[in-house]
């Protein structure tokens, strides 16, 4: 139980705070649920920085929640391209066009039923109820935790569920129910500025004579988590077919990175190889296609990396140049070089494509070994 004497200055002390430092942001003040899920939606695992230009121009391309639903799937990723964590963009459209066909364009005027939605998890729900109805719910993320832990001095893993539950109780105790919406935009901004992960600048805190991590020192030692991410490596060939000005593209499937995203076809391995024809002899038979008489020799183009949240993505883009392209299957199709960039690529092969305009004067031109002719 924490004193109330404490939970009142804490109010006090946040929000006169909040009120002398601005820091301005386009969604800061916005009471249209759809305007703030948008926003809340994009500053998902990305910081305010690189979330403010997406939000500024799927603003201007979706003012509302019926333009959003009225888009493509493709369009929808288009524009989220660079971002990542692509399933918030699908779950967004899937979302706004569940809210415009089964709740007539109105978003649930509560927590819970704003949880119901796909995409939609606690701490989102939190920051429409209070932002757009001034209902009493905290928000809990990753500034939130920070400051709360390091408030108390409290060592609970933040990334157990108990440790979970316990910081959301927490953070409800301390929300001021008279005005949510400013508590729960301060508390952030000040997780996002003075009470940061390095280097937290302690003097200038609103919260410092009570900070119990303050006192004892140990402020940068907080917040505790119980894991360390394990990433994975996985090596990805990638096949750019092509007969110098076409290639062949596929629709990333569900059930793995990039969903719906497009991509070249690929080849997995479980370590780095040097064996181009080898590659394309497995790329052939995992497809069921016969090996052309005269297999072309793949030429490594490019070679990138991209971190993710549990995987280490190493990217091997080979150049396949052929006479004769291979047939498309249910997913793929040809498409011009020129036209790659109308498609949502995932961020490594964008990277790589970047490479290609560039140089794409001194790529491979012999066509010798070229002909794909099964
Ligand atoms: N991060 C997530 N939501 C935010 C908001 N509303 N303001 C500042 N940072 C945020």
């Amino acid at each position: 139980m924490l004193p109330h004497a404490l939970i009142i200055r804490f109010r006090q002390q946040l929000l006169q705070w909040h009120a002398s430092c601005p820091r301005p942001m386009p969604w800061k003040g916005l009471r249209d649920p759809y305007l703030i899920w948008l926003a809340e939606v994009i500053l998902q695992q990305t910081r305010v920085t690189q979330g403010w230009p997406w939000f500024e121009r799927f603003r201007k391309r979706f003012p509302t929640v019926q333009h959003l639903a009225a888009a493509t799937e493709d369009e929808v990723l288009k524009l989220w391209e660079g971002l990542g964590y692509y399933t918030r963009a699908r779950n967004l459209w899937r979302t706004a066009r569940y809210v415009v066909e089964q709740l007539d364009g109105q978003f649930p005027r509560n927590y819970e039923g704003l949880l119901k939605l796909k995409g939609i998890g606690p701490y989102t729900a939190a920051a429409i109820a209070s932002f757009a109805w001034r209902l009493p719910h905290a928000v809990v993320d990753g500034n939130v935790l920070r400051v709360l832990a390091r408030f108390l001095a409290d060592d609970t893993p933040i990334d157990s569920g108990p440790g979970k539950r316990h910081f959301t109780q927490l953070a409800q105790t301390l929300l001021d129910p008279q005005y949510p919406d400013s508590f729960n935009q301060a508390i952030m901004d000040l997780g996002a500025t003075v009470c940061t992960p390095h280097n937290p600048q302690c003097h200038k805190c609103p919260l410092h004579s009570d900070c119990r991590a303050t006192r004892q020192g140990i402020a940068p030692l907080l917040p505790v988590k119980r894991r360390k991410t394990k990433v994975r490596t996985r090596h990805l060939h990638y096949l750019i077919w092509t007969d110098g000005q076409h290639t062949l593209l596929q629709r990333r499937p569900s059930g793995d990175i990039w969903a719906a995203l497009y991509d070249f076809p690929f080849v997995e391995t479980s370590h780095p190889t040097t064996s181009g024809q080898q590659l394309l002899r497995q790329w052939l038979h995992a497809h069921q296609l016969a090996e052309p008489r005269s297999l072309p020799h793949p030429t490594l183009l490019w070679q990138g990396r991209q971190r993710l949240t549990h995987q280490l993505i190493c990217g091997y883009y080979w150049w396949v140049l052929t006479h004769q392209l291979p047939p498309t299957l249910h997913n793929w199709q040809y498409v011009t070089i020129e036209n790659l960039c109308k498609f949502a690529l995932p961020k490594l092969t964008g990277n790589f494509y970047t490479y290609l305009l560039n140089f794409k004067d001194s790529l491979p031109t012999g066509k010798s070994n070229g002909i794909y002719n099964p």
